[in-house]
C-alpha cells in the first residue's frame, strides 16, 4: 500500500445504515478534519498535475472540497459541476442513472476556454455513473479531461468500467 493511500484509509470512516438502513457510509469527515492528512491528498494530486491542467473540476458536494483546496494548490481556477437549478446563466446538463432514480449535474457553459486542460475530482467512485456524467459535462463546454481523481473507489462497483475514455486514479480502495 503508498503511502497516500494508507494515510486515506486511515482516515475514512465507515458509518452503517446511513443514509438509510444496509447502506455503509464511506465518511471522509476524519481525512479533511485532519489538517496533515487533508494537505497530504491536496499535494499528492499537485505533484501529479502541476504545469498538466489549466482548471480544476469539483462535483456537488463533496468533490468541491477537495477540488478546491487542489485548484488553490496548483494556482487555477475552479470550475463547480452542480446539481442541476443552481448554476445561473446558460448551463449544460446530464442525466445519469443512480441506484433509485436519477439526478442531473450541469455546468456553466462558459465555465471554460475552448481546449482548456481540466482534472475532475470527486470523493467517491461507485457505480461511476456521476463521475462519468461529469466528465462528459467537462467535454461538452469544450473542455479536455486530463484525469479523473478520486479519494476512494469502491471497487466491487467497476466503476471505472464508465470511465474508460479518461486516466482514473484512487487514492484508496475498499
Ligand atoms: C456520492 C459521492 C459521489 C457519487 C458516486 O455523491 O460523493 O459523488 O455518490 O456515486 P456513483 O459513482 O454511483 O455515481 P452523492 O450523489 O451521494 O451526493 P453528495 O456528494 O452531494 O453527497
Ligand atoms: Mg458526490
Amino acid at each position: 500500500m503508498s503511502e497516500i493511500s494508507a494515510v486515506v484509509s486511515a482516515h475514512l470512516r465507515d458509518v452503517p445504515d446511513f443514509p438509510s438502513p444496509g447502506i455503509l457510509f464511506k465518511d471522509i469527515g476524519p481525512l479533511i478534519g485532519d489538517a496533515q492528512a487533508f494537505a497530504a491528498v491536496t499535494e499528492h494530486w499537485r505533484l501529479r498535475h502541476q504545469h498538466r491542467v489549466d482548471a480544476v473540476a469539483g462535483i456537488d458536494a463533496r468533490g468541491f472540497i477537495f477540488g478546491g483546496a487542489l485548484a488553490l494548490a496548483l494556482g487555477v481556477g475552479f470550475v463547480p459541476v452542480r446539481k442541476a437549478g443552481k448554476l445561473p446563466g446558460p448551463t449544460v446538463e446530464k442525466s445519469y442513472d443512480l441506484e433509485y432514480g436519477s439526478a442531473t449535474l450541469a455546468v456553466q457553459r462558459d465555465a471554460l476556454e475552448p481546449g482548456q486542460r481540466v482534472v475532475v475530482i470527486d470523493d467517491v467512485l461507485a457505480t461511476g455513473g456521476t463521475a462519468r456524467a461529469a466528465c462528459e459535462l467537462i467535454e461538452e463546454v469544450d473542455g479536455k479531461v486530463t484525469a479523473f481523481e478520486v479519494v476512494l473507489e469502491l471497487a466491487a462497483l467497476d466503476g471505472r468500467a464508465k470511465l474508460s475514455r479518461w486516466p482514473v486514479e484512487a487514492l484508496a480502495s475498499s
